[in-house]
């Protein structure tokens, strides 16, 4: 039995994880907008709420599949998009695919990927969604859509949260850039870091480096290395994305749209109308903006206006499986993890990823059983409390 299989919580994941990580990495992952308040007001504001136990309930079967876009998934959970995955542990994307397919829950590809659409789909044909981030030249963003469609992606996700280039106080520090690499006077502090975490620094070396963000390498110049089309991303990728944008990708992309990123009610309705299929509630893992409400406290304040007429998806903070139960009961029809599973892939590659479904799939269903749920997708408000104290 590996040491991610003896992992009984994602909170010892995630200590896993940034044991095996160098600080610089680990930091890029929980690092979080400005001085990274919002991420830990994400997963707090779950803690707001206790679910009430019913008695005499007869407790089995409990049924966690849930329907979306004409498909059943066993969960009510999928794994959300995280760019750069491969660099918290070679082939991430590919790994959190095949567990996903595994698990039967749909996984997203990023937008900035280190594997390309046709090797996911590849791995995951029926649960491989895609995530766009919009290109300045509307050309490129087409032609991205166009790479998944024709890898077989069903659902585009379109990631809408970041009008401006991000800023992170605690990556800012660590002075390492991926489009220009670490600035000289980190090279003896990375140095260190790396020597004490050989088990990353030796993967990372065996494996090349820098992971190449595949999802841009074709439209880079012809050769450029992982660090050259990290450069074009950074230069290419267009933040600004507007509304015209969203009409432009919903003309071009036939099957189910997911507009990602909203948290104002006014968006939501002004997404429907432009064509949205749904919308995922996220503030990108608290990594936009650090002074901005927790994602469930947005989903709360949201759900009342929808008035049923759109899905609403739903991610940040998810850490347990009762999280999910909280969010379904707040509105979200399905929920997605970022750091989560990200933490069982870094910490133990396929295991890892696995172990990290597993942990919030057995206690999804043991909550459930406990609150007199046997369907996920009937989970209403009723279960919830607000805590008093
Ligand atoms: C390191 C990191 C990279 C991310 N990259 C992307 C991305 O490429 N595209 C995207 O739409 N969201 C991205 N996200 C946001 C996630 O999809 C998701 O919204 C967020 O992680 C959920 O919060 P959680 O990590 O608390 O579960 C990223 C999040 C993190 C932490």
């Amino acid at each position: 039995m590996s040491v991610v299989d003896r992992a009984i919580t994602i909170a010892e994941l995630r200590r896993l994880a940034l044991r095996r990580l160098p600080r610089f990495v680990g930091d890029y992952l929980e690092g979080g907008a400005g001085d990274g308040g919002g991420v830990t007001r994400n997963v707090d504001a779950f803690r707001k709420y206790r679910l009430i136990p019913r008695a005499l309930v007869e407790p089995t079967p409990i049924d966690t599949t849930v329907e979306l876009f004409g498909r059943r998934y066993a969960s009510l959970f999928g794994i959300s998009a995280v760019g750069l995955a491969g660099i918290y542990r070679r082939h991430a994307d590919e790994l959190l695919a095949e567990a996903a397919r595994a698990a039967d829950i749909p996984f997203i590809l990023s937008g900035a990927s280190t594997a390309s659409i046709k090797t996911v789909c590849r791995i995951a044909p029926d649960h491989t969604w895609y995530q766009l981030y919009g290109a300045h030249r509307p050309e490129v963003t087409e032609s991205m859509m166009a790479r998944a469609r024709d890898a077989g992606v069903k659902v585009l996700v379109y990631t809408v949260d970041y009008p401006v280039a991000p800023r992170s106080e605690v990556v800012g520090r660590t002075g390492v850039s991926m489009a220009q690499g670490p600035s000289p006077r980190t090279f003896p502090r990375l140095f260190v870091d790396a020597l004490r975490h050989p088990f990353w620094t030796a993967d990372y070396l065996r494996s090349g480096g820098l992971p190449k963000l595949e999802s841009w390498s074709p439209y880079a110049p012809a050769g450029s290395n992982a660090r050259e089309v990290a450069a074009y991303y950074v230069q290419n990728w267009s933040n600004a994305q507007t509304w015209r944008d969203l009409d432009r990708v919903r003309a071009f992309w036939q099957g189910p749209l997911v507009v990602k990123g909203l948290v104002h009610g006014d968006d939501v309705t002004r997404a429907v109308q432009a064509g949205a299929d749904a919308v995922t509630i996220s503030n990108h893992g608290g990594n936009k903006l650090d002074c901005m409400q927790a994602t469930l406290d947005a989903l709360a304040q949201i759900k009342p206006s929808t008035n049923g007429k759109v899905r609403l998806l739903f991610n940040g903070g998810i850490r347990r499986g009762s999280d999910l139960i909280v969010a379904k009961a707040l509105g979200a029809d399905f929920c997605f993890t970022g750091r989560a599973t990200i933490y069982g892939v870094a910490a133990g590659g396929l295991r890892g990823a696995k172990r990290a479904i597993d942990i919030l799939q057995s206690d999804l269903t043991y909550t459930m059983a406990m609150i007199g749920q046997r369907s996920a997708a009937a989970i209403t408000q009723d279960c919830l409390a607000l805590d008093q104290a």
